[in-house]
């Protein structure tokens, strides 16, 4: 990994869970984010997957500031931006933008395509003179592939593909280093997909741009990311670099994934065994003691249920080197999930 432009550190986001209207009891908690540990290298992609609800959102809302953590610490170049507020915390704000997921929802259907784009200039004045916004908004549409003269058009005279290249333009218009995407493309046709994609690859390197790409499936992040984390109920579970994730996944749940995504190359496809999780995603307000996974894992013994698995390289995959030496959390992670189910 390149020099870290964000470094996240013992993150949760706990959200209460009240019962009754007028006197709102708290009777637990919704554990969206339980503990999230990774660093962003500049210029990099990382790329973090996992099944609705496992907290991915929770986590991109956190690192742009639109929510509070409830414990943990959020570094930018080093600067702890946790407990930032005011003027601070705008200044560091427009270094981190999002793009959302649903461009048919995100984008205010009574705006124009100028408007919208140039919205982040009303926020931060400093950020452009303003007799130069239109112009910079035309050069912004210009570089996300759209045609300056459509300005004064409304969302809703756009494709899908089209409306998701507003909001990344919105999202540069600042001209942030990290870009938090928060499935970018899941609510776009499969055929613009990969369009989109080719984009903010483009886009990065034209701009010099870190992502934090989020996906709930792991054939989307593949092409983009340069590293990927697995989450699951709150936590990543394994991290690594593409080839350790996609050729030698350690951790059970990160195996199951994989197991249902389409392989083209027949080769690969050879000697690898659909694996099918059993059982529900336990609730974010009660989580299983020990490791998380354990509900719906097929290799779980009794010290799962016991002890907390800490992202690690595991010690006997340690020795091994190779790609299988990285970090995953599980006590029994291994390489060959085909032989050891019982
Ligand atoms: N404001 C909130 N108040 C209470 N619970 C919340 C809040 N926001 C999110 N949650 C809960 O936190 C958990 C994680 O939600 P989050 O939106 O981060 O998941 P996600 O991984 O982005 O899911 P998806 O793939 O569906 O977008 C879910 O159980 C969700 O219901
Ligand atoms: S720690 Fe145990 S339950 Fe958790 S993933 Fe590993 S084997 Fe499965
Ligand atoms: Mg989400």
């Amino acid at each position: 990994m390149t020099e870290p432009i964000l470094q996240v550190s013992g993150l949760y986001k706990h959200y209460p869970l009240t019962r009754g209207v007028l006197f709102k009891k708290r009777v637990g908690s919704v554990k969206a984010v339980d503990g999230v540990d990774f660093a962003l290298g500049k210029g990099e992609t990382l790329g973090i997957v996992g099944e609705s609800g496992c907290g991915k959102s929770t986590v991109a809302k956190l690192l742009v500031s639109l929510e509070r953590p409830t414990r943990g610490r959020i570094r930018y170049k080093g600067e702890d931006i946790t407990r930032l507020s005011g003027r601070a915390l705008k200044a560091v704000r427009r270094n981190i933008q999002m793009v959302f997921q649903d461009p048919y929802t995100s984008l205010n259907p009574r705006m124009t395509v100028g408007d919208i784009v140039g919205e982040p200039y009303e926020i931060h004045p400093e950020a452009a003179p303003k007799g130069d916004r239109r112009r910079r908004v035309r050069e912004l549409l210009d570089v996300v592939g759209l045609n300056p003269e459509h300005i004064n058009r409304y969302p809703h005279q756009f494709s899908g593909g089209q409306r998701q290249r507003i909001g990344i333009a919105r999202g540069l218009a600042l001209r942030p280093e990290v870009i938090v995407a928060d499935e970018p493309v899941s609510a776009l046709d499969v055929s613009v997909q990969a369009q989109v994609v080719n984009l903010l690859d483009r886009l990065q390197r034209e701009f010099e741009l870190s992502y934090l790409f989020i996906a709930h499936d792991l054939s989307i992040v593949r092409h983009i990311s340069d590293r990927v984390g697995v989450m699951y109920l709150g936590r990543i579970v394994e991290i690594g670099s593409d080839e350790q994730i996609y050729g030698r996944p350690t951790h059970p749940y990160t195996q199951a994934l994989l197991s249902a995504v389409p392989v083209p190359d027949p080769e690969a496809r050879e000697g690898r065994e659909r694996i099918i999780l059993t059982g529900d995603v336990p609730s974010p307000t009660d989580v299983p003691s020990g490791c998380r996974f354990r509900t719906r894992c097929w290799k779980a013994r009794e010290r799962c249920a016991q002890e907390v698995p800490v992202l690690a390289v595991p010690e006997p995959l340690r020795d091994l080197g190779g790609a299988a030496a990285h970090a995953s959390a599980c006590h029994f992670a291994g390489v060959d999930h085909g032989n050891d189910r019982p």
